[in-house]
Protein backbone atom coordinates (compact mmCIF):
# COMPACT_ATOMS: atom_id res chain seq x y z
CA UNK A 1 0.00 0.00 0.00
CA UNK A 2 1.52 3.33 -0.93
CA UNK A 3 0.39 6.58 0.97
CA UNK A 4 0.89 9.88 0.92
CA UNK A 5 1.38 11.61 4.10
CA UNK A 6 0.64 15.41 5.04
CA UNK A 7 1.94 17.30 8.02
CA UNK A 8 0.60 20.80 9.06
CA UNK A 9 -0.14 20.81 12.73
CA UNK A 10 1.94 24.09 13.43
CA UNK A 11 4.67 25.59 11.49
CA UNK A 12 6.26 22.98 9.03
CA UNK A 13 4.32 21.80 6.10
CA UNK A 14 5.70 18.24 5.26
CA UNK A 15 4.78 15.94 2.48
CA UNK A 16 5.85 12.09 1.98
CA UNK A 17 4.87 8.94 0.45
CA UNK A 18 5.26 5.80 2.40
CA UNK A 19 4.78 2.60 0.89
CA UNK A 20 4.50 -0.80 2.66
CA UNK A 21 6.92 -2.78 0.52
CA UNK A 22 9.27 -0.32 -0.39
CA UNK A 23 9.53 1.76 2.35
CA UNK A 24 10.02 5.78 2.24
CA UNK A 25 9.73 6.98 -1.64
CA UNK A 26 10.04 10.38 -1.43
CA UNK A 27 9.70 13.29 1.78
CA UNK A 28 9.83 17.03 1.64
CA UNK A 29 9.56 19.43 4.13
CA UNK A 30 8.79 23.55 3.90
CA UNK A 31 9.75 25.62 6.99
CA UNK A 32 7.93 28.65 8.32
CA UNK A 33 10.84 29.41 10.48
CA UNK A 34 11.52 32.64 8.46
CA UNK A 35 7.90 33.79 8.16
CA UNK A 36 7.69 33.80 12.47
CA UNK A 37 11.28 34.69 13.22
CA UNK A 38 10.60 38.48 13.19
CA UNK A 39 7.52 37.57 16.12
CA UNK A 40 9.88 35.45 18.37
CA UNK A 41 7.13 32.27 18.00
CA UNK A 42 4.51 30.84 15.63
CA UNK A 43 1.87 33.26 14.87
CA UNK A 44 -1.24 30.91 13.92
CA UNK A 45 -2.96 32.87 11.43
CA UNK A 46 0.24 33.48 9.30
CA UNK A 47 1.06 29.22 9.51
CA UNK A 48 -2.30 28.56 8.11
CA UNK A 49 -2.29 31.11 5.27
CA UNK A 50 1.25 29.57 4.12
CA UNK A 51 -0.25 25.86 4.50
CA UNK A 52 -2.77 26.83 1.70
CA UNK A 53 -0.34 27.95 -0.50
CA UNK A 54 2.43 25.82 0.07
CA UNK A 55 0.54 22.04 0.46
CA UNK A 56 -0.32 21.54 -3.34
CA UNK A 57 2.71 22.90 -4.60
CA UNK A 58 4.93 20.19 -2.40
CA UNK A 59 2.90 17.20 -2.99
CA UNK A 60 3.17 17.76 -6.79
CA UNK A 61 6.87 18.17 -6.10
CA UNK A 62 7.12 14.93 -3.86
CA UNK A 63 5.30 13.30 -6.67
CA UNK A 64 7.47 14.22 -9.40
CA UNK A 65 10.58 13.33 -7.29
CA UNK A 66 9.58 9.83 -6.83
CA UNK A 67 8.43 9.30 -10.17
CA UNK A 68 4.81 8.85 -9.47
CA UNK A 69 1.44 9.53 -10.05
CA UNK A 70 -1.86 10.70 -8.60
CA UNK A 71 -3.21 7.05 -10.02
CA UNK A 72 -0.46 5.71 -7.99
CA UNK A 73 -1.48 6.12 -4.55
CA UNK A 74 -3.50 4.01 -2.46
CA UNK A 75 -4.79 6.27 0.40
CA UNK A 76 -4.25 9.60 2.03
CA UNK A 77 -3.19 10.37 5.82
CA UNK A 78 -3.27 13.68 7.43
CA UNK A 79 -2.44 15.38 10.58
CA UNK A 80 -5.81 15.73 12.75
CA UNK A 81 -4.55 16.87 15.93
CA UNK A 82 -2.99 17.88 18.38
CA UNK A 83 -1.66 21.00 16.96
CA UNK A 84 -3.21 24.67 15.69
CA UNK A 85 -6.50 24.15 14.57
CA UNK A 86 -6.45 26.44 11.55
CA UNK A 87 -3.02 24.92 10.42
CA UNK A 88 -4.45 21.02 10.95
CA UNK A 89 -7.83 22.22 8.62
CA UNK A 90 -5.55 22.89 5.52
CA UNK A 91 -4.04 19.52 5.85
CA UNK A 92 -6.94 18.06 6.87
CA UNK A 93 -8.93 19.46 4.21
CA UNK A 94 -6.67 18.89 1.18
CA UNK A 95 -5.71 15.11 2.53
CA UNK A 96 -9.86 14.49 2.88
CA UNK A 97 -10.41 16.27 -0.63
CA UNK A 98 -8.11 14.30 -2.67
CA UNK A 99 -8.67 11.17 -1.49
CA UNK A 100 -11.77 11.89 -2.12
CA UNK A 101 -11.24 12.93 -6.17
CA UNK A 102 -8.92 10.15 -5.82
CA UNK A 103 -11.22 7.64 -5.10
CA UNK A 104 -9.05 5.77 -2.31
CA UNK A 105 -9.54 5.85 1.37
CA UNK A 106 -8.34 8.42 3.63
CA UNK A 107 -7.10 8.44 7.47
CA UNK A 108 -6.87 10.84 10.28
CA UNK A 109 -3.39 10.48 11.94
CA UNK A 110 -2.06 11.76 15.67
CA UNK A 111 0.87 14.02 15.10
CA UNK A 112 2.25 12.43 18.55
CA UNK A 113 1.67 8.86 17.35
CA UNK A 114 3.48 10.05 14.72
CA UNK A 115 6.35 10.81 16.34
CA UNK A 116 6.06 7.98 18.32
CA UNK A 117 6.59 6.04 15.44
CA UNK A 118 9.00 7.63 13.59
CA UNK A 119 12.01 5.17 14.24
CA UNK A 120 9.89 2.38 12.36
CA UNK A 121 10.87 4.03 9.63
CA UNK A 122 15.04 3.26 10.48
CA UNK A 123 16.98 -0.08 9.79
CA UNK A 124 16.90 -1.76 12.98
CA UNK A 125 12.96 -0.26 14.10
CA UNK A 126 12.11 -1.24 17.83
CA UNK A 127 9.70 -4.27 18.71
CA UNK A 128 7.11 -3.85 21.09
CA UNK A 129 6.73 -3.55 23.86
CA UNK A 130 8.77 -0.40 24.77
CA UNK A 131 9.10 2.92 26.82
CA UNK A 132 8.68 6.21 24.83
CA UNK A 133 9.49 9.39 25.95
CA UNK A 134 8.27 11.83 23.97
CA UNK A 135 9.97 15.15 23.61
CA UNK A 136 8.34 18.23 20.96
CA UNK A 137 7.57 21.90 21.08
CA UNK A 138 4.37 20.78 22.46
CA UNK A 139 4.23 17.90 24.80
CA UNK A 140 6.63 15.91 27.19
CA UNK A 141 5.10 12.68 27.84
CA UNK A 142 6.61 9.63 28.97
CA UNK A 143 4.10 5.86 27.58
CA UNK A 144 4.06 2.08 27.40
CA UNK A 145 3.83 1.00 23.91
CA UNK A 146 2.22 -2.08 24.05
CA UNK A 147 1.60 -1.89 20.26
CA UNK A 148 0.06 0.51 17.34
CA UNK A 149 -2.63 2.18 19.65
CA UNK A 150 -1.85 0.46 22.67
CA UNK A 151 -0.37 4.05 25.21
CA UNK A 152 -0.36 3.98 28.92
CA UNK A 153 0.36 7.53 29.73
CA UNK A 154 3.44 6.92 32.25
CA UNK A 155 3.92 10.86 32.83
CA UNK A 156 3.66 14.04 31.46
CA UNK A 157 5.21 17.79 31.76
CA UNK A 158 2.42 19.41 34.09
CA UNK A 159 3.41 22.89 32.63
CA UNK A 160 5.41 23.55 30.11
CA UNK A 161 6.99 20.99 27.07
CA UNK A 162 10.37 20.58 27.00
CA UNK A 163 11.14 21.86 23.76
CA UNK A 164 9.03 24.45 24.81
CA UNK A 165 11.37 25.99 27.82
CA UNK A 166 13.97 25.48 25.57
CA UNK A 167 12.65 28.14 23.06
CA UNK A 168 11.50 30.50 26.33
CA UNK A 169 14.68 30.14 27.78
CA UNK A 170 15.97 30.88 24.55
CA UNK A 171 14.17 33.67 23.89
CA UNK A 172 14.95 35.23 27.34
CA UNK A 173 19.11 34.71 25.97
CA UNK A 174 18.07 36.94 23.34
CA UNK A 175 18.79 33.92 20.86
CA UNK A 176 15.93 34.23 18.11
CA UNK A 177 13.59 31.78 17.10
CA UNK A 178 13.63 28.56 17.18
CA UNK A 179 15.36 28.68 20.23
CA UNK A 180 15.85 25.35 21.08
CA UNK A 181 18.58 24.22 18.86
CA UNK A 182 19.95 27.66 18.88
CA UNK A 183 20.08 26.84 23.00
CA UNK A 184 21.71 23.45 22.39
CA UNK A 185 24.78 24.97 19.66
CA UNK A 186 25.56 27.72 22.59
CA UNK A 187 25.59 25.65 25.55
CA UNK A 188 28.50 23.58 23.77
CA UNK A 189 30.95 26.91 24.56
CA UNK A 190 29.49 26.68 28.21
CA UNK A 191 31.14 25.99 31.17
CA UNK A 192 29.72 23.19 33.36
CA UNK A 193 30.90 24.15 36.41
CA UNK A 194 29.98 27.60 36.91
CA UNK A 195 26.08 26.96 37.37
CA UNK A 196 23.89 23.77 38.64
CA UNK A 197 20.20 24.19 37.80
CA UNK A 198 17.45 21.84 39.74
CA UNK A 199 16.53 19.10 38.41
CA UNK A 200 12.59 19.40 38.66
CA UNK A 201 10.12 16.61 40.44
CA UNK A 202 12.93 14.28 40.86
CA UNK A 203 12.76 14.05 44.83
CA UNK A 204 9.48 13.09 44.59
CA UNK A 205 7.95 9.90 43.18
CA UNK A 206 6.25 9.26 40.33
CA UNK A 207 7.28 10.32 36.64
CA UNK A 208 5.21 13.55 35.77
CA UNK A 209 7.51 16.61 34.89
CA UNK A 210 7.81 20.35 35.40
CA UNK A 211 10.13 22.88 33.69
CA UNK A 212 8.45 26.43 33.92
CA UNK A 213 10.62 26.55 36.90
CA UNK A 214 13.74 26.06 35.26
CA UNK A 215 12.67 29.34 33.05
CA UNK A 216 12.24 31.60 36.21
CA UNK A 217 15.51 29.92 37.45
CA UNK A 218 17.43 31.02 34.46
CA UNK A 219 15.90 34.65 34.17
CA UNK A 220 17.05 34.96 38.07
CA UNK A 221 20.35 34.14 37.19
CA UNK A 222 20.28 36.15 34.44
CA UNK A 223 19.44 39.17 37.02
CA UNK A 224 22.04 37.95 39.81
CA UNK A 225 25.12 37.72 36.33
CA UNK A 226 24.18 41.52 35.34
CA UNK A 227 26.85 44.05 35.25
CA UNK A 228 24.77 46.90 36.23
CA UNK A 229 22.84 47.53 32.77
CA UNK A 230 25.35 45.83 30.79
CA UNK A 231 23.93 42.96 28.48
CA UNK A 232 25.04 40.03 29.55
CA UNK A 233 28.16 38.53 27.98
CA UNK A 234 28.50 36.17 25.59
CA UNK A 235 30.06 33.46 28.04
CA UNK A 236 27.69 34.23 30.65
CA UNK A 237 24.70 33.46 27.91
CA UNK A 238 26.49 30.16 27.29
CA UNK A 239 27.34 28.78 30.93
CA UNK A 240 23.37 29.32 31.63
CA UNK A 241 21.92 27.84 28.43
CA UNK A 242 24.58 24.88 29.45
CA UNK A 243 23.08 25.22 33.04
CA UNK A 244 19.56 24.73 31.62
CA UNK A 245 20.33 21.62 28.77
CA UNK A 246 21.98 19.78 31.79
CA UNK A 247 19.14 20.23 33.54
CA UNK A 248 16.25 19.51 31.40
CA UNK A 249 18.50 16.14 30.03
CA UNK A 250 19.50 14.96 33.31
CA UNK A 251 15.74 15.56 34.76
CA UNK A 252 14.46 13.20 31.29
CA UNK A 253 17.50 10.91 32.10
CA UNK A 254 16.34 9.82 35.67
CA UNK A 255 12.46 9.94 34.73
CA UNK A 256 13.29 6.90 31.86
CA UNK A 257 15.23 4.99 34.39
CA UNK A 258 12.50 5.14 36.60
CA UNK A 259 10.16 4.15 33.69
CA UNK A 260 12.51 1.06 33.36
CA UNK A 261 12.35 0.48 36.55
CA UNK A 262 8.42 0.76 36.70
CA UNK A 263 7.33 -1.48 33.40
CA UNK A 264 10.06 -3.79 33.91
CA UNK A 265 11.05 -3.06 29.92
CA UNK A 266 14.33 -2.45 28.37
CA UNK A 267 13.36 -0.67 25.09
CA UNK A 268 13.73 2.85 25.18
CA UNK A 269 12.28 5.56 22.05
CA UNK A 270 12.86 8.36 22.14
CA UNK A 271 10.87 11.19 19.74
CA UNK A 272 9.77 14.69 19.27
CA UNK A 273 11.97 17.92 18.15
CA UNK A 274 14.09 17.57 21.13
CA UNK A 275 15.35 13.97 20.33
CA UNK A 276 17.35 15.45 18.01
CA UNK A 277 19.75 17.65 20.96
CA UNK A 278 23.01 15.60 20.92
CA UNK A 279 23.48 16.43 24.53
CA UNK A 280 20.25 14.63 25.40
CA UNK A 281 21.37 11.65 22.98
CA UNK A 282 24.56 10.81 24.50
CA UNK A 283 23.25 10.93 27.92
CA UNK A 284 20.46 8.34 26.90
CA UNK A 285 23.37 6.24 25.23
CA UNK A 286 24.89 6.07 28.43
CA UNK A 287 21.79 5.59 30.57
CA UNK A 288 20.69 2.63 28.29
CA UNK A 289 24.10 1.10 28.47
CA UNK A 290 24.36 0.85 31.90
CA UNK A 291 20.90 -0.50 32.03
CA UNK A 292 21.33 -3.36 29.40
CA UNK A 293 18.46 -1.58 27.53
CA UNK A 294 17.88 -0.35 24.10
CA UNK A 295 17.59 3.19 22.58
CA UNK A 296 15.76 4.10 19.56
CA UNK A 297 15.77 7.07 17.53
CA UNK A 298 14.03 8.56 14.75
CA UNK A 299 17.30 10.24 12.25
CA UNK A 300 17.84 13.97 12.94
CA UNK A 301 15.54 15.53 9.96
CA UNK A 302 12.38 13.28 11.40
CA UNK A 303 12.99 14.30 15.14
CA UNK A 304 11.37 17.35 14.36
CA UNK A 305 7.80 17.51 12.31
CA UNK A 306 7.73 16.33 9.21
CA UNK A 307 5.36 14.03 6.49
CA UNK A 308 7.28 10.77 6.53
CA UNK A 309 5.95 10.00 9.59
CA UNK A 310 2.37 11.32 9.19
CA UNK A 311 2.59 8.94 5.80
CA UNK A 312 4.03 5.22 7.93
CA UNK A 313 1.29 5.94 10.94
CA UNK A 314 -1.32 6.84 8.69
CA UNK A 315 0.08 3.31 6.20
CA UNK A 316 -0.39 1.17 9.50
CA UNK A 317 -3.92 2.27 10.33
CA UNK A 318 -4.85 2.14 6.78
CA UNK A 319 -3.52 -1.57 6.70
CA UNK A 320 -5.41 -2.14 9.59
CA UNK A 321 -8.93 -1.25 8.15
CA UNK A 322 -9.49 2.09 9.66
CA UNK A 323 -11.12 4.69 7.44
CA UNK A 324 -11.94 7.91 7.41
CA UNK A 325 -15.78 9.19 6.35
CA UNK A 326 -16.61 11.89 4.33
CA UNK A 327 -16.74 14.09 6.74
CA UNK A 328 -13.78 15.26 8.77
CA UNK A 329 -13.02 17.29 11.68
CA UNK A 330 -9.57 18.30 13.68
CA UNK A 331 -8.57 18.44 17.14
CA UNK A 332 -6.50 21.10 19.21
CA UNK A 333 -6.35 18.55 22.03
CA UNK A 334 -6.62 14.85 21.71
CA UNK A 335 -5.44 12.35 24.47
CA UNK A 336 -3.62 9.88 22.66
CA UNK A 337 -5.16 7.15 25.00
CA UNK A 338 -8.35 7.50 22.84
CA UNK A 339 -6.69 6.01 20.05
CA UNK A 340 -7.73 2.77 18.89
CA UNK A 341 -5.35 -0.47 19.17
CA UNK A 342 -4.59 -2.04 15.58
O1 LIG B 1 8.31 17.89 17.33
P1 LIG B 1 8.50 19.30 16.95
O2 LIG B 1 9.10 19.63 15.61
O3 LIG B 1 7.16 20.10 17.01
C1 LIG B 1 6.13 19.81 17.91
O4 LIG B 1 5.41 18.81 17.72
O5 LIG B 1 6.05 20.60 18.90
O6 LIG B 1 9.38 19.95 18.11
C2 LIG B 1 9.83 21.26 18.05
C3 LIG B 1 10.57 21.57 19.34
C4 LIG B 1 10.90 23.05 19.48
O7 LIG B 1 10.54 23.45 20.80
C5 LIG B 1 12.40 23.10 19.26
O8 LIG B 1 13.03 24.15 19.93
C6 LIG B 1 12.83 21.76 19.82
O9 LIG B 1 11.83 20.87 19.38
N1 LIG B 1 14.15 21.34 19.31
C7 LIG B 1 15.25 21.21 20.10
C8 LIG B 1 16.32 20.82 19.25
N2 LIG B 1 15.82 20.72 17.98
C9 LIG B 1 14.49 21.04 18.05
N3 LIG B 1 15.41 21.38 21.42
C10 LIG B 1 16.64 21.18 21.93
N4 LIG B 1 17.72 20.81 21.18
C11 LIG B 1 17.61 20.62 19.85
N5 LIG B 1 18.66 20.25 19.12
ZN1 LIG C 1 5.74 17.57 16.40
Amino acid sequence: MRILGIETSCDETGIAIYDSHQGLLGHALHSQVALHADYGGVVPELASRDHVQKTLPLIRQVLDESGLKAADIDGVAYTAGPGLAGALMVGAGIGRSLAYAWNVPAVAVHHMEGHLLAPMLEDKPPAFPFVALLVSGGHTQLVQVDGIGQYLLLGESLDDAAGEAFDKTAKMLGLGYPGGPILAKLAQQGNPERFRFPRPMTDRPGLDFSFSGLKTFALNTMHANKQDEQPLDQQTKADIALAFETAVVETLVIKCKRAFKQTGLSRLVIAGGVSANQHLRSRMDELCKQNNAQVYYPRLEFCTDNGAMIAFAGCQRLLAGERQGLEFSVRARWPMEELAAI
